[in-house]
């Protein structure tokens, strides 16, 4: 599995040329994108990156990738991150990692987005991994039932659970928030279910990327498939 990541992430190199302001996604598969792209800058290539976490912030700096932040550029050439699904319309679920606000915050102000993935993580519909979605502490009983509403409203129905970290207390995100993941099993209009939790005020951000991704780089055991965004 970890060789198909890395197949993804090797793919995705064709599309990045000198001078290009890159977002670097979080995950495993993004990981090996940035010590890929860490060889080709110590090759020569000109580069300079805005990390989608501190997590790659440290691999960026360790590969000797130049960063840069969202207040010093005005915009991102491609960003190029993994995903935990994919659809046939190229909408994602992330935020298996708990770096879903930055990563969006990234792929949205760039004009193109590659997702690099192994082929695991194409499905007919999104839903089966846990929907992650950002909250602020304050208020969580609150945010958690406009939650629920927000999912029957949109046709879904699970179970919500706050997101631990190894020492049991709540996951806490690079923006001091928590997650909460929500067990959907299938989400037949995802579109309609982000446009719903973006209005609630303690969501900060939910892990539904739609229409984001441009071009999707799935590796399995028969090669390598590129589909782009119809
Ligand atoms: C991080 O928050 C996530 O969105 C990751 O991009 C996603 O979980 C994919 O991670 P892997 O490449 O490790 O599967």
């Amino acid at each position: 599995m970890d060789d198909l990541k890395r197949q993804a992430a090797a793919r995705a190199l064709d599309y990045v040329s000198d001078g290009m302001r890159l977002g670097l996604g979080t995950g495993s598969t993004a990981k090996h994108f940035v010590e890929l792209l860490g060889a080709r800058v110590q090759a020569g290539l000109k580069v300079i990156g805005v990390p989608t976490s501190e997590a790659t912030r440290a691999d960026a700096q360790r590969c000797g990738v130049p960063l840069t932040t969202l207040d010093e550029i005005d915009h991102l050439d491609l960003t190029v991150d993994g995903t935990d699904e994919v659809d046939s319309d190229l909408n994602l679920i992330k935020g298996g990692g708990g770096a879903l606000l930055r990563e969006k915050i990234v792929a949205a102000a760039s004009d193109r987005m590659i997702v690099i993935a192994d082929d695991s993580k194409w499905v007919d519909a999104l839903g089966r991994f846990p929907l992650p979605i950002e909250v602020v502490p304050f208020g969580l009983g609150a945010t958690r039932r406009a939650i629920e509403a927000s999912f029957a409203a949109s046709g879904v129905s699970g179970e919500i659970s706050l997101r631990k970290g190894k020492d049991g207390h709540a996951f806490v995100t690079d923006g001091g928030h928590w997650i909460v993941d929500a067990h959907l099993g299938r989400i037949p209009d995802a579109r309609r279910l982000a446009a719903s939790l973006s209005l609630i005020p303690g969501v900060m951000e939910h892990g539904l990327f739609i229409g984001l991704a441009s071009t999707v780089i799935l590796a399995g055991a028969s090669g390598i498939r590129v589909v782009d965004r119809r």
